[in-house]
């Protein structure tokens, strides 16, 4: 019998900005299909070749392979301009990209109630990226939100925004959220038709074709592990399934099409926002992560915060999404420290534990140290490595429990040891 056909799956294992973007463009060489399934313009993937920066954040990260088909599945949820926006630095796109006519609309009003709840919660905010991605959600979720297949009827789609305006009014106003009268808003979503229509299909009838006809599928996470609605830390999370089963509902295809899932971790560990980060360096060895990693974002320019690789919520990361493979990133941030810490357990309520309980908040780290090195920048086999690197890469693997596949030691697409 023909081995069955499957889709490999990208998915990030911190809390997002592994270096996903990268590895998606570097594998993306050899798939035909390349398809996000979570998510929305909160993302930013950061892609360097040729001495030029992309920094991508709907369109997935296979758009520089001229010969792979772009897909944004049903789980994602879309901003119509930001989309449009995006796709002006590519003059070659049509045939290449396609959108689910399922996945949600993300409009205006949706990044000002974002930005307006946030700006209530006060010291309590989430430290969302803005871009009304919870909003959007919660109007999916709550049964109230559109979908992008009705950009093609616009008058339609009007007036259904229209009347959820006149039930959210008491709200909106309370808010301070405008929203646009009826003809702003029909002018506005014409022109979505206008330049979406001919990418809006059923991208899950695409995603089974492609399988079907042994065509090679690659599934684009975003965000990461951490930020899970259910499995991350809790608020101060996305409001999406952003582990390795958000990509069968996100796409429509079912577990058993799933086939390797490469996981994306850094060597080191960030987070930006706000919620619990137990392996955060506050003091200087922190501050150098951030200068040397370039660690500020890609969509809001914000520091990130830095700390230690976290090997208890690694392995939590490896079992969720079963990991079948590691991409250890940014192994070059950590050249020229003296020490290069991993935290391997947590001190929880008094007692040490190695995995991760409910809330990460209170927890101490225990660490373990390991001795530093002087370069790992540039290299591209991994015996090229200095043996400190290596002695770091093969602890890591034992202490998550998954193998080191792919190393990266520069922003650079080719800067890549492929060790599997
Ligand atoms: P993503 O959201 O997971 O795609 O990651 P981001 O693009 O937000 O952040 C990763 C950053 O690290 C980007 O600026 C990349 O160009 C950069 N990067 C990726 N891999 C490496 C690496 O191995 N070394 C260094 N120094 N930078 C890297
Ligand atoms: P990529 O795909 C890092 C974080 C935000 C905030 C929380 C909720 O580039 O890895 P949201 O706007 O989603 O409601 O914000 O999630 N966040 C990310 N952090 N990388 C991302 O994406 C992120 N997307 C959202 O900073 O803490
Ligand atoms: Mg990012």
């Amino acid at each position: 019998m023909q081995e069955m056909n499957r889709a490999d799956l990208i998915v990030g294992l911190q809390w997002g900005d592994e270096g996903k973007g990268k590895i998606v463009d570097n594998l993306a060489q050899k798939y035909d299909y390349v398809c996000r399934f979570a998510g929305g313009h909160n993302a930013g993937h950061t892609i360097v070749t040729e001495g030029k920066t992309y920094a991508l954040h709907l369109v997935p990260s296979g758009v520089l392979n001229k010969k792979a088909i772009n897909v944004v599945g049903n789980g994602v949820v879309l901003s119509p301009k930001d989309f449009i926006k995006e796709l002006e630095q590519f003059d070659d796109i049509d045939g290449r990209i396609y959108i689910s006519d399922k996945a949600h609309l993300l409009l205006p009003y949706h990044a000002e109630i974002d930005q307006a709840r946030e700006r209530l919660k006060g010291d309590k905010a989430i430290g969302t990226t803005g871009k009304g991605i919870g909003p959007a959600y919660g109007d999916k979720i709550t049964r109230v939100g559109h979908r992008v297949g009705e950009l093609l009827n616009p008058e339609k789609l009007c007036d259904g925004i229209m009347g959820y305006f006149k039930i959210n009014k008491p709200i909106f106003d309370a808010m301070g959220v405008s929203t646009p009268n009826k003809e702003e808003l029909l002018a506005e979503l014409k022109e979505y038709k206008e330049a979406l229509g001919s990418y809006i299909t059923d991208t899950t009838l695409m995603a089974w074709d492609a399988l079907d006809s042994n065509k090679r599928v690659l599934l684009e996470g975003a965000q990461g592990t951490m930020l899970d609605i259910d499995h991350g830390t809790y608020p101060y999370v996305t409001s999406s399934t952003t582990i390795s089963a958000g990509a069968c509902s996100g796409l429509g295809i079912a577990p058993h099409q799933i086939g390797n899932v490469i996981g994306i971790a850094k060597a080191y560990c960030t987070r930006v926002g706000n919620g619990p980060f137990p392996s955060e360096d506050l003091g200087e060895k922190g501050e150098y992560l951030r200068e040397k990693g370039h660690e500020f974002g890609t969509t809001t320019g914000r520091p990130r915060r830095c700390g230690w690789f976290d090997a208890v919520a690694m392995r939590h990361a490896v079992r969720l999404n079963g990991v079948s493979n590691i991409s250890l990133m940014k192994l070059d941030v950590l050249d020229g420290l003296d020490e290069v810490k991993v935290c391997v357990g947590y001190e929880f309520e008094g007692k040490e534990i190695d995995y991760v309980p409910y809330t990460l908040e209170d927890i101490k780290p225990i660490y373990k140290s390991f001795k530093g090195w002087e370069k790992s920048e540039g290299v591209r086999e991994f015996s090229d490595l200095p043996k400190e690197a290596q002695d770091y890469i093969l602890e890591l693997e034992k202490l998550c429990g998954a193998k080191v596949g792919i190393i990266s030691t520069s922003p650079d697409r080719d800067d890549t040891i492929i060790r599997d």
